[in-house]
């Protein structure tokens, strides 16, 4: 068995901000809910006519290339994360795989949602430790703002949903990197966060566009309290299941970087490990949630930030649609 290492860390956001009080002119809300409720201050949305969920992820994967010092044909295979991605199909790697000009390598979608990315360095993980592939692109890439209801009918999720990019390179390495990952899932709660349509489980009229008059189930449906009352428990019971399997402690830990879900969820995360304020990353403040993206955007700032340094214990962790969730525990 060989070890998986993280070499690089890079990261892509739009260029506008788009702050809560723009979004009080939309729809009901203020800036003052949403702070408080969420903890978000802005969060950045696409411009439709340059940004692509290919071209973020494609400047956020060369950031991860040159701090691993790596060119793009050095890559080997490209796991992706996304929910939104450009097509309905293919997916998204293979149009990062193009934009990369790299050639014929292997490209896989994952769609696990706010848990994509922490799937995606598990997959990538066990590729590199088989000894398969040496160097993996592992991305999470979102556009939210396009698909999301910014009447006030949608104002639950289009507060909090937004767009982002991030990667990282994962190669084989010498010394233990990716300790363990945890992956989990629970269907009975598909529909507590999700987008119905475009489904396949349509009768052939309803899935004929020139048809559809009422768009309502392509927007995301969110019950936000049935879903914060269960990330908060499954957050707590995968990072310490994740400490548990190398039989290590919170007090071992360096950094938490949890999916920017909410920041309430984040606080209330790090109040029952009893981890101080510099033990715990959070960004969600600027970027909103970005599903897919906001770990390795995390990850990637919290590197630029000096908050991470060799030989640190990070544990990712994340909850979202599925319900799905999941941990990592590394050694940098
Ligand atoms: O990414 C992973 C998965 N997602 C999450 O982890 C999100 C988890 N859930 C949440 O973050 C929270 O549930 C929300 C932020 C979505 C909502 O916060 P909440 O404190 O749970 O509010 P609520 O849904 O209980 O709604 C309270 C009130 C309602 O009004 P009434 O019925 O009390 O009159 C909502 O209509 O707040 C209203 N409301 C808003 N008001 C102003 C909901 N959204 C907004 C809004 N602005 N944006």
């Amino acid at each position: 068995m060989y070890h998986s290492k993280i070499t690089g860390t890079g990261h892509h956001v739009p260029e506008a901000v788009i702050t809560n009080d723009y979004l009080s002119t939309l729809m009901e809300t203020s800036d003052a809910w949403i702070t408080e409720r969420t903890g978000i201050r802005e969060r950045r949305w696409i411009d439709p006519a340059k940004d692509t969920v290919a071209n973020m992820s494609a400047k956020a994967s060369r950031m991860a290339l040159k701090k691993a010092g790596l060119q793009p044909g050095d890559i080997d295979f490209i796991v992706f994360a996304t929910i939104t991605p450009d097509y309905f199909f293919p997916g998204s790697g293979v149009l990062l795989q193009r934009e990369l000009g790299i050639e014929n390598i292997g490209a896989l979608d994952i769609r696990n949602a706010c848990s994509g990315f922490i799937y995606a360095l598990s997959v990538a993980d066990q590729f590199i430790k088989t000894g398969m592939y040496k160097n993996i692109l592992v991305v999470g890439a979102e556009i939210q703002s396009t698909a999301i209801d910014v009447s006030t009918r949608g104002r639950n999720t289009a507060v909090i949903f937004a767009d982002g990019a991030g990667a990282v390179v994962l190669s084989r390495s010498e010394q233990p990197g990716v300790l363990t990952t945890h992956l989990h899932s629970d269907g009975r709660f598909a529909e507590e966060l999700y987008v119905r349509d475009p489904g396949s489980s349509r009768p052939r009229e309803e899935r004929q566009p020139e048809q559809i008059l009422d768009t309502t189930h392509f927007k995301v449906v969110m019950n936000g309290n049935q879903v914060f009352k269960h990330a908060v428990v499954r957050f707590l019971e995968v990072i310490g299941e994740a400490l548990d399997a190398n039989q290590l402690t919170t007090s071992d830990m360096s950094l938490l970087i949890p999916h920017q879900a909410n920041l309430r969820i984040s606080q209330y995360v790090q109040e029952k490990l009893g981890l101080s304020d510099e033990k715990v990353f959070n960004n969600i403040q600027r970027f909103g949630n970005t599903t897919a993206a906001s770990i390795p955007i995390a990850m990637s700032e919290a590197v630029e930030q000096g908050r991470i340094r060799e030989n640190d214990l990070i544990c990712l962790a994340a909850f979202g649609s599925g319900f799905t969730w999941a941990s990592a525990l590394i050694r940098w």
